[in-house]
């Protein structure tokens, strides 16, 4: 089953503190984002990419497309102030496909087979994401008091890929625009059109680089896979 994906590559990488989009640090010699972007380029079922990006570093990224022989990007949309927007901003750029996938572009320990998994059940349901289970005890917390232990067995830790039947999705930032609404991700805009959404097992690889540590752990998992 082929799919479309969307990468949002917007971000400004504020936590990473590294005063540059933290896609652009490199992984074993490699930027982050090259890293993302050949998963989905050598993955037969992807026949498009749509990467969103700041107008200023839209030159550089389409450089490295270049560099690193990337051939599936279809548009670089501008990126907006916040995730949504930039993904939006992809959706409204696209033709219709059947499935599409929102991934970050600060994963790059996604595998095929995870996203060929979530493919398979966007088809069937419409609406999947991939997560991990909760490994830590979980409680709410207000004001430095704990307001209650959670129960752990029904707590995911949600990752991307998110993906959708495009009409679905389309339909789903349409109405979260219309009515300002902002989710920390697509999986929500769904929800609150009360469209079930199903989850796929991740691994805790799938780490989004997000902070300094979160290099260590790539550099980790990269020399890993390399042995
Ligand atoms: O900041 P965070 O890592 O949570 O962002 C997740 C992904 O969304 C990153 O790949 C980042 O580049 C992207 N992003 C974006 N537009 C924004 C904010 C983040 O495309 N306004």
């Amino acid at each position: 089953m082929q799919y479309e994906v969307v990468l949002p590559a917007a971000g400004s990488g504020k936590r990473m503190g590294a005063g540059q989009n933290k896609l652009f640090l490199q992984l074993n010699n490699k930027p982050i984002l090259i890293h993302t972007l050949e998963v989905f380029e050598s993955d037969d079922a992807c026949t498009g990419i749509w990467l969103a990006v700041k107008p200023e570093e839209r030159a550089y990224i389409q450089a490295l497309l270049e560099r690193y022989r990337i051939t599936k990007v279809k548009g670089l949309p501008n990126g907006g102030k916040e995730r949504q927007h930039s993904v939006h901003s992809c959706i409204k750029a696209m033709q219709q496909v059947e499935i599409v996938l929102v991934h970050d572009a600060a994963r790059p320990f996604i595998t095929k087979p995870i996203i060929a998994r979530l493919v398979e059940v966007a088809q069937e349901k419409g609406a999947v994401i991939a997560g991990v289970k909760a490994k830590d005890t979980m409680k709410k917390v207000r004001d430095g008091i704990i307001m209650e232990t959670v129960d752990r067995e029904s707590l995911w830790m949600i990752q991307t890929p998110q993906a959708f039947r495009f009409d679905l999705l389309r339909h789903a930032e349409d109405v979260a625009e219309k009515q300002g609404f902002l989710g920390t991700d697509e999986a929500m805009l769904v929800e609150r059109l009360g469209h079930q959404v199903h989850i796929v097992e991740s691994t805790y690889e799938n780490v989004k680089m997000t902070t300094a540590e979160d290099l260590i752990f790539g550099e980790a998992i990269l020399k890993q896979r390399n042995n």
